[in-house]
């Protein structure tokens, strides 16, 4: 019992992973900056995991890729903060997002064939992003790459390593985008309405995957998704946008509760 509370007493106070302060993007339109995500703020906290949750069009994939910077930048404009371990990413040069991007932040999408390289075997792929990231030798990076798809739950992952991305299935796919995004051990992990291509029972799995990894990782997690039933599934709390504006924000608990919004 003591043990719990000195544990309590010594824990280092550790702020967000993630704080977003006053996010707007606009886009270039006809010669004129419109804007389409206004004035969004949120925190993701050590190992939690927070929804963007909002009907289509409402903004969500346009912040997860002004976070990680990934729109055009002459046709984009990103304003506010996006502090990610005390440094601002808005402000960092080009060169320092591209370390980011590979080692602090991973992102998983909806559609994982566009992520993955037809022509490269699913294993040479998590092969090559361990290679790129941590100083292996191939024969090392075979090695782990077969735990990482035993990891994600992929049946004979070492017979399945040199096959193609062609002959997996969509949620197996998932699972591999998944063990490729972890590979890393990112601080952040943003999943982009990773599991909506999928059916009902796959999404389930994909779900647990992503928890279980999540638990024994302490990664934290930026979920986004249109669908209510995955958010109650899976976040400690909620940001709720509606036409580029966050309308609420709280205990995923309490947006169900209160449950205002279309
Ligand atoms: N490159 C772009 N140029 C202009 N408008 C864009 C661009 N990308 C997205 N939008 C607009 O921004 C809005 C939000 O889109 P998006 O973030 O993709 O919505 P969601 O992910 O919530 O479905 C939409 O109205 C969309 O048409
Ligand atoms: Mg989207």
């Amino acid at each position: 019992m003591s043990n719990a509370l000195n544990k309590t007493a010594t824990a280092p106070a550790t702020g967000p992973v993630l704080a977003v302060e006053n996010l707007r993007t606009s886009f270039l339109v006809d010669g004129a900056w419109k804007p389409v995500v206004r004035d969004i703020s949120f925190t993701v906290m050590p190992g939690e995991t927070v929804a963007i949750v909002g009907e289509s069009g409402s903004g969500k994939s346009v912040t997860s890729l002004s976070i990680m910077r990934l729109l055009q930048p002459d046709m984009s404009k990103i304003e506010g903060k996006v502090m990610l371990g005390g440094r601002d990413l808005l402000a960092l040069p080009e060169h320092e997002m591209r370390k980011v991007r590979g080692n602090d932040v991973a992102m998983i999408f909806q559609e994982p064939m566009t992520s993955l390289n037809p022509l490269l075997t699913i294993g040479d792929q998590i092969s090559e992003a361990l290679l790129s990231h941590l100083p292996i030798s191939r024969a090392d990076a075979r090695a782990e790459t077969i735990r990482i798809l035993e990891k994600v739950r992929i049946p004979s992952a070492a017979s399945r390593f040199d096959e193609y991305p062609h002959r997996f299935s969509g949620g197996m796919r998932q699972r591999v985008m998944i063990a490729m995004a972890l590979a890393t051990k990112p601080s952040l992990l943003i999943a982009d309405e990773p599991t909506t291509a999928l059916d009902v029972t796959i999404q389930g799995q994909i779900l647990d995957l992503i928890k279980m990894l999540q638990e024994e990782e302490g990664t934290s997690v930026l979920f986004i998704t249109h669908d209510m039933g995955v958010v109650a599934e899976i976040a400690d709390r909620t940001v709720v946008m509606y036409r580029g504006e966050q309308v609420e924000t709280g205990p995923t608990a309490d947006i169900f509760h209160r449950g205002q919004h279309p």
